[in-house]
């Protein structure tokens, strides 16, 4: 059986910063760049103009990752898609990418498969294990691992949305996983959901069960109410499970690979919330010079949080070849995972 080694790393953030000065100023949130700093560790966010959607942002991101694997996007077996914001309801947004990447082009189009991951926050993870199981299946050589989301435009930028609005970004990061016969490479994965929680951080733009499924006026115009057009969270609930969650993914990653926080050499944890963050880490002992965190750039970017700080911890030279890296994920469903990898 190969390994499934991460091969290349990219990245794309849009240019346009927004401070939480900004979201104040320019959007009249009632809100402070203390309150968000203090409760979260944001400081600032990047907003798509208008137009661009999570493909687009995938497609810069998955040309860098390809350059650094060495590959063109022709040698990929497969795309998989992690987002909760795809262009539009179906299909999801991997064909969009797989037709910007070229692969429909010409006589000898490859037609490369494209599979869409929506498990939210921890749609990197889930798509990691589902990457690096077609790989480790000798099936496909290569895979796109892609998260992307465009959160900016979705968000109800008012006093009203606050609580939500202020945590989100939009960005992509790409991976590519392929087979390796080095001794390195993705050594384990654990995922898991509690169906329970399904209703507590979610956005519900329409209810399929009723007929219309998005209410209608008496012309047939579908009428959708703020709490069905925008995101929902009980945050204080998100926070408790988000901390018992990642702390048992990781403890199960530990006791599946006789590992301790010793032998690991960077965590990368999704970026949901600074003091979650710290919160895990301190609980297990994990020195915070050993944290990889973005969320004070970025803020939450969802799906792509993680190869993002992958493929940024790699430009660096902060995450080089021969560590251990562990990466953790909590989010809506609630889903999480965790995923331990020979860099
Ligand atoms: N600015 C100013 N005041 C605010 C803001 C804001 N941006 N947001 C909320 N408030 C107010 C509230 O209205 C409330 O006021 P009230 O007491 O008058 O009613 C007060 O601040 C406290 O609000 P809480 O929601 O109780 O604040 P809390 O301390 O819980 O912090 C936060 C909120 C930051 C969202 C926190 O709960 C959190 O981070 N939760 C976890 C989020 C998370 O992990 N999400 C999962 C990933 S996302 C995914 O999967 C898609």
């Amino acid at each position: 059986m190969p390994n499934a080694i991460i091969s290349g790393t990219g990245f794309f953030v849009p240019p346009n910063v927004v401070t939480n000065h900004e979201l104040a100023e320019r959007y009249g949130i009632d809100t402070t760049h203390e309150w968000i700093l203090q409760r979260t560790g944001i400081e600032a966010r990047r907003f798509v103009d208008e137009g661009v959607g999570p493909s687009d942002l995938a497609l810069h991101a998955a040309e860098q990752a390809l350059a650094s694997a060495g590959i063109r996007a022709r040698d990929l077996g497969m795309i998989v898609f992690a987002t909760l914001s795809s262009e539009h309801c179906f299909p999801g947004a991997g064909v969009h990418l797989q037709k910007k990447l070229g692969l429909c082009d010409g006589p000898d189009a490859p037609f490369v498969p494209a599979l869409d991951v929506r498990n939210q926050c921890s749609g990197f993870l889930y798509g990691l294990a589902t990457a690096s199981s077609m790989v480790q299946s000798g099936n496909v050589e290569h895979v796109l691992l892609v998260g992307a989301e465009v959160h900016s435009h979705a968000l109800d930028l008012s006093t009203r949305g606050r609580t939500v609005a202020t945590l989100f970004g939009d960005g992509a990061g790409a991976v590519v996983v392929s087979a390796s016969s080095e001794d390195r490479g993705v050594r384990g994965w654990w995922l898991g959901a509690d169906g329970r929680h399904a209703d507590v951080l979610s956005q519900k733009l329409w209810d399929i069960r009723k007929a219309p499924f998005i209410p209608q006026n008496a012309e047939g115009v579908g009428q959708l109410q703020p709490e069905m057009m925008f995101a929902q969270m009980d945050g204080k609930l998100v926070f408790r499970h988000a901390v018992e969650r990642m702390i048992g993914s990781l403890f199960t990653a530990y006791s599946k690979k006789g590992l301790t926080h010793d032998d690991i050499d960077l965590f990368f944890f999704h970026q949901a919330n600074l003091r979650i963050n710290q919160y895990v880490a301190d609980q297990l002992g994990i020195p915070h010079d050993k944290l990889v965190s973005n969320i004070q750039r970025y803020g939450n970017t969802t799906a792509a949080t993680i190869p993002i700080m992958l493929a940024e911890a790699s430009a660096s030279g902060r995450l080089k070849r021969g560590m251990k890296i562990a990466m953790v994920a909590f989010g809506s469903g609630f889903t999480w995972g965790s995923a331990v990898v020979d860099w």
